[in-house]
């Protein structure tokens, strides 16, 4: 399915027809960044991945004549960061998606302490001095501009056996929904989107084995056509479906049934 023309036209007026993807390489990114493609947007896409970049630079200038210039850098470094930003500087980009990120999951008792830190470093650190520097860029500009930040369903509550992950996608959504008060007079739209699970690069690096899930598309389409018209999006039936239940009950019995859900997530590492 492609993006609405009366989405498309809506996007480009008021942001402009440059759009930057963090973690494009795969999964939601990837999804991200082939339908703004298709839909005529010129991209920076991102990742660690040098080839898939490429690949997909070449694939989306052959199929749609769009430019996607690929920045090859790990994003919980800061030197990436600062060459992201100063690679981009000449750019006008008018819609900006914070992607990157992963999970991590088993018991914190044993985890490993660095691979958490560098959890936060991309999932919070990263986003947050990107964020600082586009909304600088983007107040400078005449026109409009829209920041996408990656939260989750696991954000509304402590999530024993994931409790890192969740607690970082919590500070997205937290910075997020302030952020998109405050940034608003300035022509900034925030739109923080909390898909549930979703089959992709995700579970393989976090070692979860997820049962029902979205695939990329079901959760990237809503989210860009949401851009400009929330602040907060549960994107696809099951992501609604999962969060309307839980929200129901109290804190600590979301946070007890988070427990059950991670629990089989993780029953393979037993
Ligand atoms: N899948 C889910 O169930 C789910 C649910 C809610 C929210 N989310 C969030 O959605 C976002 C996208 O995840 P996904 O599901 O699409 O996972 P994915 O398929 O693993 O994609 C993650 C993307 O982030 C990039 N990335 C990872 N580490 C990086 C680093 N250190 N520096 C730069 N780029 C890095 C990866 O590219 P390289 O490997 O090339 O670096 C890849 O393009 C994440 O923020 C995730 O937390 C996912």
């Amino acid at each position: 399915m492609k993006l609405k023309n009366k989405t498309v036209d809506r996007l480009k007026k008021n942001y402009g027809n440059w759009a930057l993807v963090t973690g494009a390489t795969s999964g939601i990114g990837k999804a991200f960044a082939t339908k703004l493609a298709e839909s005529g947007f010129n991209l920076v896409i991102t990742g660690r991945r040098e080839e898939q970049l490429n690949s997909l630079s070449t694939e989306f200038f052959d199929q749609h004549k769009v430019e996607a210039i690929p920045i090859v850098g790990d994003l919980s470094q800061k030197k990436a960061i600062e060459s992201l930003l100063e690679e981009t500087n000449h750019l006008s980009i008018g819609i900006v998606i914070l992607n990157a990120g992963f999970g991590t999951s088993g018991e914190f008792i044993n985890s490993n302490i660095q691979n958490e830190l560098n959890l936060v470093d991309l999932n919070c650190k990263s986003v947050l001095e990107m964020l600082h520097h586009f909304s600088n860029k983007m107040k400078a500009e005449t026109r409009k501009g829209a920041i996408v930040l990656l939260s989750s369903m696991v954000a509304f509550q402590g999530v024993p056996n994931a409790a890192n992950y969740a607690a970082s996608k919590a500070y997205i959504q937290s910075l997020g929904e302030g952020l998109a008060r405050e940034l608003k007079p300035l022509g900034i739209d925030i739109l923080c989107a909390a898909p549930g699970p979703v089959k992709s690069g995700f579970a393989d690096r976090a070692n979860m084995k997820m049962g029902m899930s979205l695939s990329p598309y079901d959760v990237a389409l809503p989210i860009i056509s949401a851009i400009g018209k929330k602040t907060t999006l549960l994107p696809g039936f099951l992501t609604k479906f999962l969060v309307y239940n839980l929200r129901l009950l109290p804190r600590s019995g979301k946070i007890r049934v988070m427990e059950k859900v991670m629990s089989g997530f993780t029953k393979h590492q037993k």
